[in-house]
């Protein structure tokens, strides 16, 4: 789905639930929010209403009704968070942006958020700035993070930086564990999934650390190529409505233990991916 077409008539999304989130992300990913205008085309092309569209709009975190800014920055000030400090770290991102929770800056650049648990409790004080997670983080760290985060943070030393850490995920259709204790790599369990491409069907290694791109695989799997994901319990495909902001292809949702929803991109070779503490998993 082109993002361009975000006021265009929503076939897909008629009736459909799934349609109609994966709809709000393009809208999202478009324009940063939810704007009312937009809200308005989807109620009429659906035939829902728009308490409806608002009701979902409103339900899921993921999604803002104001615009925000071009950085998004979340404290969790979550139970575990809350105890290793969370309090003083949301304040100190507040003093530094001078802005409060909620809030966006005068220039657009940064939004901050407070969240009530990020699903890495003990890492805690846990900060997501642009979907990339921030363990442990300390208030001398504040201002640093804020200035990392406003020159990009995809540029990342999978040996050095600190916010590579493990994720441990299962699969959004039958909650099992999708982590594979024997198989390592990058030191960690991996996620161990089923693909399919052409007539190829065949197990698929991931690394667990958040940010390394390191894969194994049954078959060589062409760069470029989009492969099917599966669960290897359920065999359930894992697929949900969002699309890779980079290429284009299916996102797939895997769900982060303790909450939130890791996707990465189905095309190999491909490094989109993202960590979304609101995430909706499936259609
Ligand atoms: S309480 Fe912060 S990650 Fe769980």
């Amino acid at each position: 789905m082109d993002p361009d077409q975000a006021g265009a008539p929503i076939e897909e999304a008629d009736g459909n639930q799934g349609g109609l989130i994966a709809r709000m992300e393009m809208i999202q990913a478009k324009y940063g929010y939810l704007p009312k205008h937009e809200l308005k085309t989807i109620a009429k092309n659906t035939g829902r209403s728009l308490v409806d569209i608002y009701g979902v709009a409103t339900f899921y975190k993921a999604f803002s009704l104001e615009p925000r800014g071009k950085h998004v920055i979340s404290v969790c000030l979550g139970t575990a968070c809350h105890v290793h400090g969370g309090p003083r770290i949301a304040e100190a991102f507040q003093k530094e942006l001078g802005i409060r929770p909620g809030e966006t800056t005068s220039d657009r650049e940064f939004s901050l958020e407070t969240v009530n648990c990020l699903g890495a409790c003990a890492l805690g004080p846990v900060v997501v700035a642009d979907g990339h997670y921030f363990s442990k983080v300390r208030t001398p760290e504040v201002k640093e993070t804020i200035e990392r985060t406003a020159k990009g943070l995809d540029l990342i030393e999978i040996e050095t930086d600190e916010r590579i850490f493990p994720v441990e995920v299962s699969c959004a259709r039958c909650n099992h564990s999708l982590m594979d204790p024997r198989h390592i790599i990058d030191g960690h369990p991996c996620i161990r999934v089923t693909v399919s491409f052409g007539n190829r069907h065949g197990w698929l290694a991931l690394s667990s650390l958040y940010g390394s791109y390191k894969v194994a695989s049954e078959y060589e799997i062409p760069i470029d190529e989009i492969v099917h994901v599966f669960c290897p319990h359920c065999h359930a495909e894992l697929i949900g409505g969002g699309r890779c902001s980079d290429c284009g292809a299916p996102m797939v949702p895997m769900i982060v233990r303790g909450g939130g929803v890791v996707q990465i991109c189905a095309r190999r070779g491909c490094r989109g991916h993202m960590l979304d503490p609101g995430g909706v998993p499936l259609e």
